[in-house]
C-alpha cells in the first residue's frame, strides 16, 4: 500500500467521484434527502488524489472538508449532480459513484413556504431523479463503479444492479448493520466485478474507510488492466 501512493499508481488518470447525499427541495426550506456523511466518496478521492490521480468530487451538502488536491463541485440536487457530472466525465476517467441519489424528487417546488391547514395529513407527488450512474454508463466510455446500500439479499440485489446498470464493478454495503456503513468511521464492502463471462466476488475490510478506498482503488485498477 505504501509503494503504491510513493509510486504515483494513479499518475495521470482521471477520477471522477460523487459522494454525499443529493437533496430535493420541497419548499424554500424543507427538502427531501437520502442518509449519507459522505464519508466513504471522500475517502476514495482522497485516496485516488494520494496516488497520484486528477480527482473531480461532486458533493452533495455533507460536513466534511474537501481532501487535500481535489476537485470539489458542490451541488444540491440528482439533477444538479448530473449535470456536474455530465461536465467533468471524461471518455478516459474513472467513475466512482459513492452518492447516495435521491431517487425521487417532488414534482411541484413550492416556491413560498408551505403552510399547514387544518389537521390534515399531506399527500406529494414525486417524480423519478435521472439515474447518473446509468447514465455515464451508457453515454461515456468511463470505467464506471457503483455502490449497492442494501438492508436484505445484499450479494443478489448488488449483482442485478450491475447488470441492469451495465457496470463492470459493484460495492455492495450491508446497511443494516450498525457498525459498519451509515455516518461510521470503519466499513466492509462485498465487492462484485465482471472477469470475461463470470462474476467475481473480493471482500474489503472491515476497516477504516481510508484503507478500505486504498484497496479498493488497488483492485478498480487490477481489473481495468
Ligand atoms: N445512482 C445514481 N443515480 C441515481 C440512483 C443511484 O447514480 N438516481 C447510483 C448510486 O450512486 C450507486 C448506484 O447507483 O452507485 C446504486 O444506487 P442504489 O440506490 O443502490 O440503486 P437504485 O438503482 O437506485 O435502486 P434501489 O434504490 O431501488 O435499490
Ligand atoms: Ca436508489
Amino acid at each position: 500500500v505504501e509503494q503504491f501512493f510513493y509510486h504515483k499508481i494513479l499518475d495521470g488518470q482521471h477520477w471522477v467521484v460523487t459522494a454525499g447525499p443529493t437533496v430535493e427541495a420541497i419548499d424554500p426550506v424543507r427538502y427531501l434527502a437520502n442518509r449519507s456523511s459522505g464519508k466513504m466518496g471522500y475517502a476514495v478521492a482522497e485516496m485516488a488524489a494520494k496516488a497520484g490521480a486528477k480527482v473531480t468530487l461532486v458533493s452533495g451538502p455533507v460536513c466534511l472538508p474537501a481532501p487535500f488536491g481535489v476537485d470539489r463541485i458542490s451541488v444540491e440536487s440528482a439533477t444538479s449532480m448530473l449535470q456536474a457530472v455530465k461536465e467533468a466525465v471524461t471518455d478516459d476517467a474513472i467513475f466512482v459513484s459513492c452518492a447516495a441519489v435521491a431517487d425521487y424528487r417532488p414534482k411541484k417546488v413550492a416556491s413560498e413556504k408551505m403552510k399547514k391547514t387544518g389537521d390534515d395529513g399531506l399527500v406529494m407527488e414525486l417524480m423519478q431523479n435521472p439515474d447518473i450512474l446509468k447514465w455515464v454508463a451508457s453515454e461515456s466510455r468511463a470505467f464506471c463503479v457503483g455502490f449497492a446500500a442494501e438492508t436484505q439479499n445484499v450479494s443478489e440485489y448488488a449483482k442485478a444492479k450491475m447488470e441492469r446498470k451495465g457496470i463492470t464493478m459493484i460495492c455492495a454495503n450491508d446497511v443494516s448493520r450498525c457498525d459498519i456503513g451509515f455516518s461510521c468511521d470503519d466499513n466492509e464492502l462485498q465487492v462484485y466485478y465482471r472477469d470475461k463471462n463470470d462474476v467475481k466476488q473480493k471482500a474489503i475490510g472491515p476497516a477504516s474507510k481510508q484503507l478500505v478506498a486504498e484497496q479498493l482503488i488497488q483492485l478498480i485498477e487490477k481489473v481495468r488492466q
